[in-house]
């Protein structure tokens, strides 16, 4: 791998998977037309709900898969906004599955593969969830292994799902790039000792939380230039999605 000097060699890029590779405002965007005014609402709800259960059942501990948490989110995003429609809530979990990657996601991944970095990402998704979302998006060719919670039985930012990614890469927390537009989860991660960068895409205050981020970027186009890595990509290497 050719990276600028001075810069600290990662031994892999490690990324979150919803919010960071993949947009997770797809399924209810395909949907739209059934939704009317409702949809930015959904979206927001939806989210909000499934990252408060996984915290929630983490404390509690009482794991379920990340299907089930998406499912039980969904059901009260609909009911708070008085949505009672069961074949559209079936439409929008099947989407769910097959969730875009964003424009950026397969540009910065194949621009780390060109330079021999290893890519992985570590997710609160299911192994089958997100094995089908980026073979969805053909981001197959460029994702060296997929790591999911449902080893540890735990969601995210609990530490044993970061351990998850020092027991892949086999390197130490401080050579292991992590990326995540998620900012709890990039300062959980920091916290733990990864290399971490935060991809703001909404442009957020930083969280009140421990860890700092090593740097912050706007989208994935900034992440190559943060690993140091000095090679243009060429665009043969990026897949057509
Ligand atoms: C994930 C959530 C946090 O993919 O976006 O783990």
């Amino acid at each position: 791998m050719n990276t600028r000097p001075g810069t600290t060699f990662a031994a892999a890029c490690v990324f979150d998977a919803y919010g960071t590779l993949f947009d997770f405002s797809g399924p209810v965007a395909r949907c739209a037309a059934s939704l009317g005014g409702n949809a930015g609402a959904l979206v927001a709800l939806w989210r909000d709900k499934q990252l408060q259960y996984t915290w929630l059942r983490s404390l509690q501990g009482h794991y379920v898969p990340f299907t089930r948490v998406t499912a039980d989110a969904l059901d009260y995003a609909l009911d708070a906004l008085g949505i009672d429609d069961p074949s559209l809530r079936d439409e929008l979990l099947t989407l769910y599955a097959v969730v875009p990657a964003f424009p950026d996601a397969a540009r910065a991944l194949a621009h780390l593969k060109a330079a021999g970095v290893r890519t992985f990402i570590l997710s609160n998704g299911t192994s089958a969830m997100l094995e089908s979302a980026v073979r969805a998006a053909g981001l197959s060719p460029l994702i060296d292994g997929v790591l999911s919670v449902e080893a540890v039985g735990v969601y995210k930012p609990d530490p044993r799902v970061y351990r998850l990614a020092v027991d892949a890469v086999g390197a130490t927390a401080g050579r292991i790039a992590f990326v995540s537009a998620n900012g709890w989860d990039a300062y959980a991660a920091a916290a733990f000792g990864l290399q971490t960068f935060w991809c703001n895409r909404a442009g957020q205050p930083s969280e009140r939380l421990p860890g700092t981020p090593a740097r912050q970027i706007l989208s994935l186009d900034g992440l190559p230039e943060c690993l140091g890595l000095t090679n243009e990509v060429p665009t043969t290497a990026i897949p057509e999605i």
